[in-house]
């Protein structure tokens, strides 16, 4: 079996991503993460006695270890899903998103070109270096634009999506420049099991179960493409496989819909799961100041990884929701140890003290 280097791999998307990749037996990892505040070993606790699973911690910032873990492990591939992940955090403190999502991926770029320029012609064609993007490189639609293609010119907004359009772009110019075979995918916003609660869907979760109000910026009009995290996983794992080098693939869940409504279906929700007499948790909905600059509309249009790799998303967004939040409710022990720490200074931060 082969193996692949795995960044970020104790975040949300990298952990549900190395549970699948082992659970389905399609590679044996190596994962490097930093540990910062977003992640957590808890995610990783079943592969334990896994022969086939590997972690470092690290910075994929550093060269001279991502260079010795290249030549220890000879991987096939590397993944990129390190990265500072979160709108609101870049919004208040853009450097580390300069100093991981630009430079970090500059320095494995280049880590990646002088291991894979030293290796036989044979592994040089079968090597791949993914790099996991956002839609919010293309910026903003109206309601009634087009869904973004791979063809959109980019338009980031936020230091966040700044940050990672320098990254794609040199992810590009790795390709273009030295041949180093990349491919890179254009997500929407995952949602599902593990994903650290300062993002929307698990944020308001917890909050609602704690009876806290449910911050929701501006009017709860901005819509975002939600896509359940299983779902990008296997498409991240076909476009490893069978995608075109050099080229981007787009990966929706073709489900747009507006914060309000996300919010009052995780309330439905929960008045079933978890109800509460006279009491509804939608009363809890509480419309805050705008996040600065929000981005009205994200909106993916993912018909060439459909039609060139066969790929469309399976979760129905409803049965995706209901999982999630039965998740969050069995595994409190995750939940606890996710909001000690930091997480409150985070909260008071952004929101202001409750
Ligand atoms: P996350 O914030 O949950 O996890 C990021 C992980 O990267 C953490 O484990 C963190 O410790 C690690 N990390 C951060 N800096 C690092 C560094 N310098 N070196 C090594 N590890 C480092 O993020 P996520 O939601 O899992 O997102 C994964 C990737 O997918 C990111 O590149 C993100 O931009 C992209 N993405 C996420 C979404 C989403 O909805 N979550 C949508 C589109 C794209
Ligand atoms: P988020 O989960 O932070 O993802 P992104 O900003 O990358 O899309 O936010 C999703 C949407 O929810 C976005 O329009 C901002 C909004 N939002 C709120 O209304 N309230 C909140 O407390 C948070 C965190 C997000």
């Amino acid at each position: 079996m082969s193996t692949v280097l795995v960044t970020g791999g104790a975040g949300f998307i990298g952990a549900n991503f190395i549970l699948t990749a082992r659970n389905r037996q399609w590679f044996n990892v190596i994962n490097l993460d930093k540990l910062t505040y977003a992640s957590n070993l808890q995610n990783l606790a079943e592969l334990q006695d896994d022969e086939g699973y590997y972690f470092i911690q690290g910075n994929i910032g550093n060269a001279e270890l991502v260079g010795y873990l290249l030549k220890q492990y000879q991987p096939d591939a590397i993944i990129n899903f390190a990265a500072e992940s979160h709108v609101d955090r870049s919004i208040l403190n853009p450097q580390e998103f300069i100093q991981t999502n630009v430079v970090g991926t500059f320095q494995l770029l280049e880590a990646a070109r002088f291991y894979w320029q030293k290796l036989s012609t044979q592994r040089q064609e079968k090597f791949r270096f993914l790099h996991i993007s956002t839609d919010e490189v293309y910026g903003s639609l109206t309601p009634k634009d087009p869904a973004f293609t791979e063809d959109t010119p980019y338009s980031p907004n936020s230091p966040y999506a700044a940050s990672k359009a320098a990254s794609d772009h040199f992810v590009r110019a790795y390709y273009h420049t030295y041949g180093l075979p990349t491919l890179t995918t254009n997500c929407s916003n995952n949602y599902g099991p593990r994903q650290f609660p300062e993002k929307l869907i698990p944020l308001i979760i917890l909050n609602a179960l704690d009876g806290k109000p449910l911050p929701i910026y501006g009017d709860g009009q901005n819509i975002r493409d939600w896509l359940y995290v299983i779902d990008h996983c296997e498409a991240v794992y076909l476009v490893l496989q069978q995608g075109k080098i050099g080229e981007t693939y787009n990966v929706g869940g073709l489900n747009e819909q507006t914060n309000l409504i996300v919010v009052e279906k995780i309330c439905a929700i929960l008045d079933e799961l978890v109800p509460q007499s006279g009491f509804s948790y939608s009363s809890l909905i509480t419309l805050i100041k705008d996040r600065p600059g929000h981005d009205k509309r994200y909106a993916i249009n993912c018909s060439k990884i459909s039609q060139e790799l066969g790929w469309n998303p399976q979760e129905d967004f409803d049965s995706g929701l209901s999982k999630t939040i039965r998740w969050y409710l069995h595994n409190s022990d995750w939940v606890n140890t996710v909001r000690s720490g930091n997480y409150q200074n985070w909260i008071e931060q952004n929101y202001g003290k409750s």
